[in-house]
């Protein structure tokens, strides 16, 4: 079989990792890939969000399965237009991607379903959003908890979690006047802010069947014990101690089984993979949103646990098989994910810096470098984005795991790199 992964970071170079390691795979593509998959992979100059590029390298390619990694592709329609070109594919279609699309649509689907979610306003302008919070609080440092969010996709940029009325104000300001995630902004959300771990659970699903994976944490702020700008995510963790069974039973019940009945009553089935962002809350988890692919980082901890072939189980999926497949088996060890990256990130840095020691992170027992802002330069290789590398490694106990990780990190360099030293503690600050 020939399979393309569409998609240039960490998560598709673990999906190619993955998905090469199948039985049946002879060949995997990346479309554009990095360094990375330019190693385990073969990649493509096509960008992931060039449509009638990638149906033309299928087709030409005869591909047996396309895996879509990022939403930008699946929100413009990839994976429509690939099955009305008749080449099957794994990622859901545009009318289901708006779940993670548009912000109001996934929170309006979410009070219809009955899902528990943070109270929520939506707005379509900024004069009517700014009069909400005038109308509730006066001083200009009073405190608010609410959260400002821009509709559509500001890549992880457009969610402003607002303390003071100055802070609302400031952060409606940049969504609806500066427009600073410019069409994202059309409309925006005003909710509750809500306290407590987060976790992410994710499902592979056919519209049908679901199929939940291991509970996983991302680290989302730039500094240790969760301080700092918001980034893509500096590490994850999987599985988490804080998401026991019956949490889990519970959280299928009451989000994922519900989510995939609304998604397929309201005309959109999904089949891909359901990535459910909560908040574990004193009164229980609720959604703070939803994505329509893999987490990245989640995905390198996941699928260095798998040990069903995921070729089996992404192609039942789409072929809307998945009630056939056995359980998935999993590696009972934990594995933790760090991740390196650019001076300056989540800020401007630079681009170019030479890399040197992945041969021999990667020769670590246990321990793979997935690449994520990676390219070739005269084959060495170099920096070419904010988070560059995510380095994974498995481990008899989250603690051995994360000192195989981190014993890893410090085999590589490059100038201004730059990583958390804390990636998993909150799952050991639980046991
Ligand atoms: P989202 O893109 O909606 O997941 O938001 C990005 C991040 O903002 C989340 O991972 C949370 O850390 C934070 N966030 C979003 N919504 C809320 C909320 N209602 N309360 C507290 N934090 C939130
Ligand atoms: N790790 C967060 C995300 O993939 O959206």
């Amino acid at each position: 079989m020939k399979v393309l992964v569409v998609g240039n970071g960490g998560r598709e170079h673990a999906l190619a990792w993955k998905l090469g390691q199948s039985t049946k795979v002879d060949k995997v593509f990346v479309a554009p890939g990095n360094a990375g998959t330019a190693k385990d992979a073969e990649n493509v100059d096509i960008a992931s969000t060039d449509i009638p590029g990638l149906i033309q390298f299928a087709k030409d390619q005869a591909i047996d399965l396309t895996v879509i990694g990022p939403e930008a592709p699946l929100v413009l329609g990839l994976a429509d237009a690939m099955e009305a070109a008749g080449l099957k594919v794994f990622g859901p279609s545009r009318a289901a991607a708006e779940l993670e699309g548009s912000k109001v649509f996934c929170k309006n689907l979410l009070r219809t379903a009955n899902i528990p979610t943070a109270n929520y306003q939506t707005f379509r302008s900024g004069d009517d959003a700014s009069r909400y919070i005038k109308d509730r609080f006066s001083e200009p440092n009073e405190p608010v908890n609410v959260v400002v969010k821009a509709d559509g996709l500001a890549a992880g940029k457009g969610v402003i979690v607002c303390d003071t009325r100055s802070d609302a104000l400031e952060a409606i300001d940049r969504i609806a006047s500066r427009r600073e995630f410019g069409e994202a902004g059309n409309e925006l959300i005003i909710e509750e802010k809500l306290v407590g771990q987060e976790v992410s659970v994710l499902a592979i699903t056919d519209g049908e069947t679901i199929v939940t994976l291991p509970a996983a944490q991302d680290h989302k702020p730039a500094h240790d014990g969760d301080t700092g700008p918001n980034t893509g995510g500096m590490g994850a963790h999987c599985p988490t101690p804080i998401v026991d069974d019956e949490l889990m039973t519970k959280i299928e019940s009451d989000v994922l089984v519900p989510i995939v009945h609304a998604l397929k009553r309201a005309r959109r089935p999904f089949k891909g993979v359901l990535y459910a962002g909560l908040m574990l809350t004193p009164a229980g988890p609720k959604v703070l949103e939803f994505n329509v692919r893999f987490g990245d980082p989640e995905c390198q901890p996941l699928l260095m646990r798998l040990k069903t072939d995921l070729f089996d189980v992404l192609e039942a999926a789409a072929d809307s098989r998945l009630a056939e497949m056995d359980p998935l088996e999993w590696d009972e060890r934990p594995s933790i994910c760090v991740v390196m990256a650019s001076e300056g990130y989540p800020g401007d840095y630079e681009k170019g810096r030479e890399i040197t020691g992945l041969e021999n992170a990667d020769a670590l027992e246990d321990v793979k470098v997935f690449h994520a802002g990676t390219v070739l330069a005269n084959n060495q290789v170099v920096t070419n984005g904010g988070r560059v590398l995510g380095i994974t490694a498995m481990g008899n106990t989250i603690s051995q795991a994360k000192l195989q990780a981190y014993t890893a990190v410090k085999e590589i360099r490059w100038r201004g790199a730059w990583c958390r030293k804390d990636i998993s503690d909150k799952a050991l600050a639980e046991n």
